[in-house]
């Protein structure tokens, strides 16, 4: 049956608003979805008239999808939302997501591959590449359908990035983007990829409008790639061809490729935090039963120094752990004196790579407990259950926050923790964030590879007096929340 063309605003990712898990009578109960990307595009909120287009991601949201008969829409309880699940056959979604999202793209982007032995580029990845393209013209088909005349389609992340290509050549008439919630590689390290998968992934985002990403940076590489591999056309701005950003700087930044007789625009929005959403819920009875609990853990009179982050490899949470080591070992006089509070959510578990990386943050932060633990003093409070409201609780108690990752596309972490801290807390920050661009000026800006330098620096977080870790945190949090996410999708929208 044919689908009546209904919306003029689609969003596309693959994770959706909701996730359902069915029960033994059958009955769908919904769950909010989780992650940065999904945070920042619930703010769309039920009164935008758009369509959220995502994948069914287990049993409970195959259920809920054919449930939804031809409409196609609004599987279950969707919170207001309208949502199309699409479907997708157990081993194309796996093939796609845990084969080339998760273990590819997000590895070249994240620079997350131990290069002499990896990666491995074999017949199992040929036929991993083909479930991705299939997976992705399953999203190019739902949102043709979906779509009334020149409606405007935002594509979202890597698990979608041949979307855009695919869309036009079914539905000329769209206005598309694509927006990165990832790093973008250089093209040294991107042209670790074959060379028609490096160009395919490029030549599908050059499908839309508009390419947009957090930050500059990963905008930048992104032009850099599409010039190195296709041999594109940079309009950068200040060239005197009047194509500049509009800003009048002249700062030389990429605002467009051109490429086949196309122009693709290039977007920077930097994802911000939701102050009003953070500091409501941040007061919440649940929230304030897990401070006391957290503060009898940690015990009077010690200092704390928090991170939250998914288990994920790019988070870098051994390397953490490791300088907390060096900080005892270097500076016995924090001994007994500080609790490090590490929340390490699971994330991906049908990798490998991440079990094994769960097991070894876990083994570390067991070793520094059996090395320097005492009667009374447990250094490291290592917590793996996934719990939102005991985050907020974290962030408002702690003295310092630890956000180190290898490569992150922006952290939301380093953005929230100043909006709910109470007393002020000391942001030790990894250069290689996204949030680096905004929070540089007020954080303690580390290299994450360097051990030592992240031990000194958490030292220094430490011994900041109030005053000086009040002020800085004020201006953390003005710059944390300049653009929030209903503003970021907004200004998405408007732009494309
Ligand atoms: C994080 C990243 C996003 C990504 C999401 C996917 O939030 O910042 O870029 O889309 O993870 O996570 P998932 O759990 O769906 O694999």
């Amino acid at each position: 049956m044919a689908v009546p063309r209904t919306a003029p605003i689609l969003v596309a990712s693959n994770r959706g608003p909701v996730s359902y898990t069915l029960g033994e009578d059958g009955s769908l109960t919904a769950r909010r979805g989780g992650g940065g990307l999904v945070s920042g595009l619930s703010a769309i909120g039920p009164d935008a008239n758009a369509v959220w287009v995502c994948a069914a991601l287990g049993e409970g949201d195959r259920a809920a999808a054919r449930r939804a008969g031809d409409s196609h829409l609004n599987p279950g309880d969707t919170g207001g939302q309208q949502v199309r699940m699409l479907d997708i056959a157990p081993d194309v979604f796996a093939a796609a997501y845990n084969g080339i999202a998760n273990s590819v793209l997000w590895f070249i982007h994240h620079l997350l591959y131990q290069t002499p032995v990896e990666p491995v580029f074999d017949a199992e990845f040929a036929d991993q590449w083909a479930a991705y393209e299939a997976y992705n013209a399953a999203f190019a088909d739902a949102l043709a359908e979906e779509a009334v005349d020149e409606a405007a389609v935002l594509v979202q992340d890597y698990h979608l990035a041949l979307v855009p290509a695919m869309l036009r050549e079914r539905r000329p008439d769209l206005r598309i983007g694509h927006f990165s919630h990832t790093p973008w590689a250089p093209p040294d390290y991107y042209r670790l990829l074959p060379d028609e998968v490096a160009a395919g992934v490029l030549r599908g985002i050059l499908g839309g409008d508009r390419a947009a990403f957090l930050t500059e940076r990963w905008a930048g590489a992104f032009a850099d790639c599409c010039a190195a591999v296709l041999g594109a056309e940079i309009v950068r701005d200040g060239d005197g061809d009047g194509d500049g950003d509009g800003d009048g700087n002249g700062d030389g930044a990429a605002t467009a490729v051109r490429f086949e007789g196309r122009e693709t625009r290039l977007g920077v929005h930097g994802l911000g935090a939701d102050a009003d959403f953070l500091r409501q819920r941040s007061r919440q009875a649940d929230v304030d039963e897990r401070l006391t609990s957290l503060r009898a853990q940690i015990g009077p009179d010690r200092k704390s120094i928090v991170r939250v982050d998914r288990t994920e490899l790019s988070k870098n949470i051994v390397r953490g752990l490791l300088a907390y080591r060096q900080l005892l070992e270097t500076h016995p006089e924090w001994r007994e004196r500080v609790v490090h509070v590490a929340f390490a959510y699971p994330s991906r578990q049908d990798l490998a790579v991440y079990r094994d990386y769960t097991e070894r943050v876990r083994r570390i932060a067991e070793e520094i407990n059996a090395e320097y633990g005492t009667e009374g003093w447990t250094p490291v409070a290592l917590h793996v259950k996934d719990d939102f409201a005991r985050s907020l609780a974290a962030y408002r108690l702690a003295d310092v926050a630890l956000v180190n990752p290898i490569r992150d596309g922006m952290n939301l972490v380093a953005k929230e923790v100043p909006v709910v801290s109470e007393r002020g807390c000391a942001l030790v920050l990894s250069r290689e964030a996204g949030a680096y661009a905004e929070l540089g000026d007020d954080a303690l800006v580390v290299n994450p590879y360097d051990v030592e330098a992240t031990a000194r620096a958490l030292d220094a977080a430490l011994r900041m007096s109030d005053g000086e870790r009040a002020d800085r945190t004020k201006r953390l949090a003005a710059a944390a929340t300049a653009l929030p996410p209903q503003a970021w999708f907004l200004a998405q929208l408007r732009a494309l």
